[in-house]
């Protein structure tokens, strides 16, 4: 979806917003800016978050909702599309902003709900319970009995610098983000900074790599900048492939100029004339929106020949990558890139010296190269006071699990991990909190006694904890350790590219010895005991020989869960393979069933159905099962109709 502006809003936005490198603008300038953005209307306006995570809560069928209860009723209102404020259970997320009103943001808002809620709404009356937050605001009346946005502790403890504009302007629409401050770090770059300069901005900001390693971005650029060579490039890894990070993905479909803008200025600051955005197949509105972002700026200007009359040009183009997780290394990227198998190479030579096709080239993270717009915009000082003194700045994380709530959030550096829990709403109730996995499946299982680390590359990676890219899963104890490192293992072993023997038969290796201790026992003889035991000593070795010969960071960090979770859940461990048993009952050949005597009717149901007939009573008594039977398949509990089995 483009949305379309006039010349008028065009040269509005070249001539007089853009230039302006002061944060002060004439009156009748300031007022413009408020009607653009949507600060000061005349008519009600209606936003609905329309990213991937709220389509899967029905957000387009709300907006169908909403367009047919305005059409019906002949309503003179505009219905505005926006990205996510990071609350992602509460969605579909609708807001209102009636004229004179400050803009309120109703939760839950699905398709039925629509008319009786707008009915209430567009007519100053919220229904209870609808009401999520309403925006403050210094011009606007505020809504009785409904909390400002800071006023919840899901806002008010982060420190929402990247994603301040998530879920609140318009993602298809260059003019807003301009509006609110975009491009303005282009403008002053191009006409301020040199290459060198814009390096050394970046070196001294303190920012670090987001995408998982935290390598110092402006020494990167410098590398790749001090490369004498005809031509360089400049990539902006959009592959986000952990199981459950979402965060690079949510952030793009919100404010995707962002983006853009950071590409811009890194390519600058490295001397590239071409960019590309390395960005999943799958990902449909993700690519949509970016695409539509960079067609918007050639259209402004911004990208292309002579940007801004700068006498500097790019072309920013995007490449859809085949939903491979090692493409998401930067040397298997860039082979993808070029049309040949993602497979990753043996560095140095890193890419900064030999990349895309030869030439030195520097491969960013998203969210990496969403801080630059703000480091120019504000100064090196600026962002380095935000954060720990070797973790500058902010990171999102987008949090899922056992959590209360699914989420995205922006946290400053330095907090303990134990805010990211709280920000979720820690488990859910009724469960105990048992670890928060970090760093997706080559990242480790942090235990409630870890949860006070503050977030920061040397403080987590002195333990042992990668910082990751971002994926949280909050784990409770329904979640069995044996089960997640086996599944963590299953990925890595399906993932590896095969190139080199380590990776490719060591992980399969780990899975198998995983799968054989989270299985029943072939024999009860003690001989099998001690073997899957000894499986379990073998994993060290195993882990030791991956770490040290493979290739890249895939199968060099693949046994980390799996090690971690050995030394913090022994226990789990040595009671799948020693009394066969999980007692979060998550691997299904470990559970023994029995019959609770009191609840049973004995009407021979579960016995009728068991396929091992493992049951056995009088019928009008209470049944038993006969433990050494029993293949733990749950038959008998789905058959009762009086909940009196249950599994130990
Ligand atoms: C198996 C594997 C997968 C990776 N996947 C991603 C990814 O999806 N996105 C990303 O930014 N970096 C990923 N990385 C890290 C990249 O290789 C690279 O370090 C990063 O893109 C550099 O950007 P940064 O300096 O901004 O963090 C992955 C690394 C490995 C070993
Ligand atoms: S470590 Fe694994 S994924 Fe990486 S190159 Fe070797 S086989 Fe491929
Ligand atoms: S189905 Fe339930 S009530 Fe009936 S015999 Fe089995 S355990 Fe007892």
């Amino acid at each position: 979806m483009n949305t379309p502006y006039s010349n008028t809003d065009r040269s509005f936005f070249i001539d007089q917003v853009i230039p302006n490198l002061h944060n002060e603008f004439p009156n009748e300038i300031q007022d413009k800016l408020l009607i653009y953005r949507r600060e000061r209307v005349g008519k009600p306006i209606i936003y609905v978050g329309v990213t991937t995570s709220s389509i899967v809560a029905g957000a387009l069928q709300t907006i169908d909702a909403i367009q047919n209860y305005i059409d019906e009723n002949d309503i003179e209102a505009e219905l505005v599309r926006v990205g996510s404020v990071g609350m992602c259970s509460f969605e579909p997320i609708v807001d209102i902003q009636l004229p004179g009103k400050t803009r309120i943001s109703l939760k839950n808002v699905t398709a039925d709900m629509v008319p009786s809620l707008l009915d209430g709404a567009l007519n100053n009356y919220i229904q209870a319970g609808s009401a999520f937050f309403q925006y403050a605001s210094p011009i606007h009346e505020a809504w009785s009995d409904i909390p400002f946005m800071n006023d919840l502790p899901f806002f008010s403890k982060q420190n929402r610098v990247l994603l301040r504009n998530s879920g609140v302007i318009n993602p298809d629409s260059i003019i807003e983000y301009i509006a609110w401050g975009g491009y303005r770090a282009l403008a002053k770059t191009l006409r301020q900074y040199t290459c060198d300069s814009v390096c050394k901005a970046v070196e001294d900001s303190g920012l670090r790599g987001r995408g998982g390693g935290g390598f110092p971005t402006g020494v990167k650029w410098r590398r790749a900048l001090t490369i004498p060579t005809n031509e360089r490039y400049f990539i902006c890894n959009a592959d986000e492939s952990d199981p459950g990070a979402f965060m690079d993905r949510l952030f793009i479909e919100s404010d995707p100029h962002r983006i853009i803008e950071g590409i811009i200025i890194s390519s600058y600051a490295i001397g590239a004339n071409k960019a590309y955005i390395y960005i999943r197949n799958r990902y449909v509105l993700t690519v949509e929106r970016m695409q539509n972002a960079i067609r918007q700026a050639y259209d402004m200007g911004l990208l292309g020949y002579n940007i801004l009359d700068s006498g500097y040009s790019l072309d920013i183009s995007i490449r859809l990558g085949p939903e491979a997780y090692v493409c998401g290394e930067e040397t298997a990227l860039i082979k993808s890139l070029e049309g040949k198998r993602g497979m990753p190479s043996i560095k140095p030579p890193y890419p900064t010296e030999i990349g895309l096709n030869n030439k030195p080239t520097v491969v960013n993270n998203v969210e990496t190269i969403a801080n630059i717009p703000d480091i120019m915009n504000n100064g090196a000082d600026w962002f380095a006071a935000i954060g720990t003194k070797n973790s500058k700045g902010t990171k999102i994380f987008s949090i899922n699990g056992k959590a209360s709530y699914t989420c995205m959030v922006e946290v400053s550096m330095g907090v303990p991990l134990s805010t990211i829990v709280d920000l979720a709403g820690g488990v859910k109730p009724d469960q105990l909190l048992k670890a928060v996995h970090l760093g997706g499946p080559s990242g480790v299982s942090v235990v409630p006694e870890e949860m006070e680390i503050p977030i920061d590359f040397e403080e987590l990676s002195g333990l042992g904890i990668p910082m990751g890219s971002g994926g949280v899963q909050i784990l409770d104890e329904s979640v069995c350790m044996v089960d997640l490192t086996k599944y963590f293992m299953h990925f890595i072993r399906n993932e590896s590219c095969g190139k080199c023997i380590p990776c490719r038969e060591g992980s399969n290796r780990m899975y198998q010895i995983l799968d054989n201790i989270s299985r029943r026992p072939y024999s009860n003889e003690g001989h099998n005991t001690l073997e899957r035991f000894k499986g379990v000593i073998h994993l060290e070795t195993l882990a030791e020989v991956m770490r040290e010969t493979s290739l890249c960071g895939l199968g060099q960090t693949a046994p980390k869960p799996l090690l971690k979770a050995l030394k913090s859940f022994r226990d789990e461990f040595e009671e799948h393979i020693f009394d066969r048993k999980c007692k979060a009952g998550v691997c299904r050949d470990l559970r023994t069933f029995y019959i609770d005597v009191d609840k049973c009717t004995g009407c021979t149901a579960c016995a009728k159905k068991c396929p091992t007939s493992a049951i056995i009573g009088t019928p009008r008594s209470p049944y038993f099962i006969v433990e050494e039977k029993c293949i733990g398949c749950g038959t008998c509990q789905t058959t009762c109709k009086f909940a009196a089995v249950f599994f130990k």
